[in-house]
């Protein structure tokens, strides 16, 4: 297969530090995001409206993506839904329906339909493995668990959601087992991908161990 140096993969569990390295090679190298979490989760908000895949494919083209300098939003009949994805609850139900063979077939193109000529940063659970094996640089970004609940409680925090966070430490625990253990697209690293533990580093030095990574595979 010949690599495409365009195309950086990022993958891991909820809140491993997949997101603040997406934004900071996308600033670095001027490529775009593709976050695909925020699709699935956006499948299932569409899906809870209808409960019905076609009609639920069939919708996702009605979705619009805004880039904000600091979040991506999201509108869907030019009405925002972000916060709505935002939610642990959506989160829950998108790795619940992700699991199924339909929802996986019917996003695959939308999320390949992000490929262009400036570049892309794809993050997500099967980006390397499934979605864009082509790509030349793939990382496996993961961080123990209690350092990713204390991220993630931080973050909903900082949106103004209230949550508990034994709750969401359960959460956490669950969805990770959800989407390591199903059957399609399982969360795992592919087999050329680098594997940065995020658990003891900084952003800062998350971004410098992907870059330098990067230098040494040229
Ligand atoms: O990255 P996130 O937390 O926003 O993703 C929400 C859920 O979507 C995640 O628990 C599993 C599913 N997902 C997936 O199955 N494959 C992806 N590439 C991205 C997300």
């Amino acid at each position: 297969m010949k690599l495409n140096r365009k195309i950086i993969t990022i993958d891991g569990p909820s809140a491993s530090g997949k997101g603040v390295l997406s934004k900071k090679l996308s600033k670095h190298l001027n490529f775009e995001i593709l976050d695909s979490g925020l699709l699935y989760r956006a499948y299932a908000y569409l899906f809870s409206l209808n409960n019905d895949h076609d009609q639920t494919k069939s919708d996702l083209t009605k979705l619009n993506f805004r880039n904000d300098p600091t979040k991506i939003k999201v509108f869907f009949e030019n009405r925002e839904i972000s916060n709505d994805l935002r939610l642990e609850d959506c989160a829950k139900k998108a790795s619940e329906l992700s699991a199924k063979k339909i929802t996986r077939d019917n996003l695959i193109l939308l999320q390949r339909s992000f490929i262009n000529e400036k570049g892309l940063i794809a993050d997500g659970r099967d980006m390397g493995t499934v979605v864009f094996p082509e790509a030349k640089f793939k990382f496996f970004i993961t961080a123990n668990q209690e350092i990713r609940t204390e991220r993630r409680h931080k973050e909903l925090q900082n949106r103004g959601q209230k949550v508990n966070i034994r709750d969401l430490k359960m959460d956490i625990i669950n969805r990770d087992k959800l989407d390591r253990e199903r059957i399609l697209s399982p969360l795992l690293p592919a087999e050329d991908s680098i594997i940065i533990d995020t658990s003891s580093l900084s952003p800062e030095d998350v971004f410098h161990s992907a870059l330098n990574s990067m230098d040494t595979k040229k």
